[in-house]
């Protein structure tokens, strides 16, 4: 099956474009679902300011997670919830300023705390407009689950619905954000289909913390990653932007193979697709974090499956690269990216950030 499988993903790359920076909560829809009518508050840890979801759905029952999850680490967004014991499709409408076409990270939280005191962890079903976005699965009642999308409604306002498929599992939120992006970033081949977050790693994080807003003006989680047998690579100086506007606290750091560890001269990873029918999109984010000698090269190629993907690639200092699909992949049932050297580099590949994505 694997030989006739033809690898067409369209490569694009962004080289830098500096973005004026727009540091303002403009456009951004924050809702703490299940607070009381008519309240907000700023976040103490990100700035953000959260208004109640009254207005925003009808029918929902506001509630408090038990007070045993209550936890001084936990964020006040996961303190409260709506829940919909009433009906199988219950929506929130979402009306943006940019309207339709416009480009939009939604991000739907669920934590589940026993609020019922029920202890039955839910299952239900998340739909985006008329399509199926994704299932919640609550495995544990003190995990916070996060769904992002990045969504281009074909209508002025967004249906974000919790659907009932257990008729013993009532459908709850915690927290609902809207946030507007770039409508040149995250192209998709079809402008109206959704790209479904699969994976956003900040890679060589010195500090294992996730960031977001105000780092990420976009207010993308990005994730720390444990990378074993990677050295990590870092500079205390500021990375430039490219169009995708990955922060800079996260581009500062990469991964490298470990010089003292004979792991090869790549860095390589990869992912199992859920379904062979699954169209994945992925976004690779470099940038050189250190000041090369004259005789230094540092040079690679990237290959998915086997085959070239694109290269070869030489990292600017302090400025974003970002390697990207303009078509996704498909029809395979496992991806395996390898960053390898070129003949001429004489450095090993570095790799800063990545993102993937999967069209729904
Ligand atoms: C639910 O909302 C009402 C009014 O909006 C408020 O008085 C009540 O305290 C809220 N309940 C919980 C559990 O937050
Ligand atoms: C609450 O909302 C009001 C009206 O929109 C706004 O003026 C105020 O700044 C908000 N307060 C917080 C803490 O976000
Ligand atoms: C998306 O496609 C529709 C229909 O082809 C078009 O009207 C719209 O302008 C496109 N939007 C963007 C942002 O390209
Ligand atoms: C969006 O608008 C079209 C007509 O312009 C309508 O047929 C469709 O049902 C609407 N979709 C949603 C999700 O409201
Ligand atoms: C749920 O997560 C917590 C914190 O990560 C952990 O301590 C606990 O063992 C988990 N519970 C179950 C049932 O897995
Ligand atoms: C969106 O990105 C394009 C380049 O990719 C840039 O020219 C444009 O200024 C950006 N728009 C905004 C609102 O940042
Ligand atoms: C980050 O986490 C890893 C693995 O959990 C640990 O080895 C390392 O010491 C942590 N680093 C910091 C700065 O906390
Ligand atoms: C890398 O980070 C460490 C710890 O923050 C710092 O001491 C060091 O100067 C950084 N390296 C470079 C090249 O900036
Ligand atoms: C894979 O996707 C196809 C088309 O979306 C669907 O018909 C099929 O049921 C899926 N298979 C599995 C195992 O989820
Ligand atoms: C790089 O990786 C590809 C795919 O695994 C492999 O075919 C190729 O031989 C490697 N090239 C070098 C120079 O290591």
């Amino acid at each position: 099956m694997l030989k006739g499988f033809l690898f067409s993903w369209i490569i694009g790359f962004y080289l830098v474009t500096i973005a004026v920076a727009q540091e303002d909560q403009s456009g951004f829809i924050s809702i703490d679902c299940g607070i009381s009518a008519g309240s907000n508050y700023t976040d103490i840890i990100t700035g953000l300011s959260y208004t109640s979801d009254v207005g925003y759905v009808s029918g929902g029952v506001n509630k408090s997670i038990s007070p045993i999850y209550q936890t001084n680490a936990l964020e006040r967004q996961f303190l409260t919830l709506t829940s919909f014991p009433i009906g199988t499709k219950n929506c929130y409408t979402l009306t943006p300023a940019q309207g339709k076409f416009g480009k939009y990270l939604i991000r739907a939280s669920f934590l589940y705390g026993d609020y019922d005191g029920n202890g039955k962890l839910p299952v239900f079903d998340l739909h985006i407009g008329e399509n199926y976005w994704d299932t919640v699965t609550i495995s544990n009642a003190s995990i916070p689950i996060r769904k992002d999308i990045i969504h281009t409604p074909p209508n002025d306002s967004i249906a974000v619905c919790l659907v009932k498929t257990d008729t013993t599992s009532t459908p709850f939120i915690s927290a609902l954000e809207l946030r507007p992006l770039n409508v040149t970033a995250y192209r998709t081949v079809l402008n109206t289909s959704s790209l479904e977050l699969y994976a956003r790693l900040n890679l060589g994080s010195l500090t294992n913390q996730s960031y977001r807003y105000i780092d990420d003006v976009y207010d993308r989680i990005w994730m720390p990653f444990q990378w074993d047998n990677k050295a990590i690579i870092n500079t205390t100086q500021e990375v430039r932007e490219n169009s995708y506007r990955v922060p800079s606290v996260v581009m500062s750091t990469a991964v490298t193979p470990d010089p003292l560890i004979a792991t090869g001269d790549s860095v390589s990873f990869a992912w199992i697709a859920e379904n062979m029918t699954d169209k994945y999109y992925m976004y690779l984010h470099f940038a050189e974090v250190l000041e090369l000698q004259v005789a230094q090269i540092r040079e690679f190629n990237i290959y998915v499956n086997g085959n070239l993907f694109y290269g070869p690639v030489s990292p600017i200092y302090l400025s974003t690269t970002t390697i990207y699909t303009m078509s996704p992949g498909i029809g395979t049932g496992r991806y395996d990216v390898v960053i390898n050297k070129t003949a001429t580099s004489t450095l090993p590949p570095l790799l800063n950030a990545l993102e993937i994505y999967r069209e729904v």
